[in-house]
């Protein structure tokens, strides 16, 4: 196993790439405090682990967005736990608009849910992560935060600003044994692809997949994986990174 005794935050755990992260990681002996601001979410990811025993998952109702939620989710991961060794910063809302479209509240919810949330998470962590000797953080961008996309440009400016947060936070960090790296997904087959494209029609799913080098969106497992990859020893000598994960989108964008 490979997050043996280890205690992880995963936001937005209630869904989707969060979920998945929570369920994989749990397979691997972490403890997961599942947080998200859809308590029925992460209620239901909670249940789904502790399924095979107690306790080894705690669902928490927080929304990144607020200094208070993110503390009381660092501070329940201790006291259940005992102590924090990962943060997933997954929790993310997307928008499709032109600028003539996006409202400032449009615009305060991407920047904050997105980057804000981000950094309210590293601040609230680090000194826990501190204390237990070191930590991971994986924070989840996007491959709009390395690309400009029509009608996304608030999203691709949060994601972007994730990408330059982790950079510059893995430098701050690095010699306190907290590496901090960031996932660049393409299209990722969750209810926030599938509410913004018409899943249920075959051809528009065949239409996005004709434009990945792989020829299909991903599994939320398959980031989960790279998130696993990035929290393990296997991975010791990363920080700072942004990884892309996108079954070859990237190039062609
Ligand atoms: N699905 C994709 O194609 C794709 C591609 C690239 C990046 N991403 C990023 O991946 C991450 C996970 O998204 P997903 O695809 O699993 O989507 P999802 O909509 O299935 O899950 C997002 C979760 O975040 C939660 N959330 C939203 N706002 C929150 C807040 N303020 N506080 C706490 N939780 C909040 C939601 O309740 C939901 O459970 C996001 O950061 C997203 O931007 C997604």
């Amino acid at each position: 196993m490979k997050l043996a005794d280890q205690v992880a935050i995963v936001t937005g755990g209630g869904s989707g790439q969060g979920r998945a992260t929570a369920l994989l990681f749990s397979q691997e002996g972490a403890r997961v405090v599942v947080a998200d601001l859809n308590a029925g979410g992460a209620e239901e990811t909670a249940n789904l682990i502790n399924g095979r025993e107690s306790k080894l998952a705690t669902a928490i109702e927080a929304d990144v967005t607020r200094a208070r939620d993110v503390q009381r989710t660092v501070d329940t991961a201790l006291s259940t736990y005992g102590r924090l060794d990962i943060l997933i910063n997954n929790a993310g809302v997307t928008l499709w608009k032109d600028i003539d479209n996006t409202s400032e509240e449009d615009w305060n919810r991407i920047i904050d849910t997105n980057l804000k949330g981000v950094f309210l998470g590293c601040k609230a962590a680090i000194p826990a992560m501190r204390k237990s000797g070191g930590g991971n953080i994986v924070n989840i961008a996007s491959l709009a935060g390395l690309v400009g996309m029509p009608k996304h440009f608030a999203y691709c400016a949060a994601k972007a600003g994730v990408i330059h947060l982790t950079k510059s936070l893995a430098l701050d960090h690095g010699r306190e044994k907290i590496r901090i790296n960031c996932i660049c997904p393409g299209g990722v087959l969750t209810p926030m692809l599938t509410e913004a494209i018409d899943a249920d029609d075959p051809a528009t799913l065949e239409r996005v997949a004709g434009q990945i080098a792989l020829g299909r969106i991903a599994d939320p497992e398959e980031i989960a994986r790279v998130s696993l990859f990035l929290c393990s020893s296997d991975a010791g000598y990363i920080t700072g990174a942004a990884l892309p994960v996108d079954g070859g989108i990237g190039g062609a964008v």
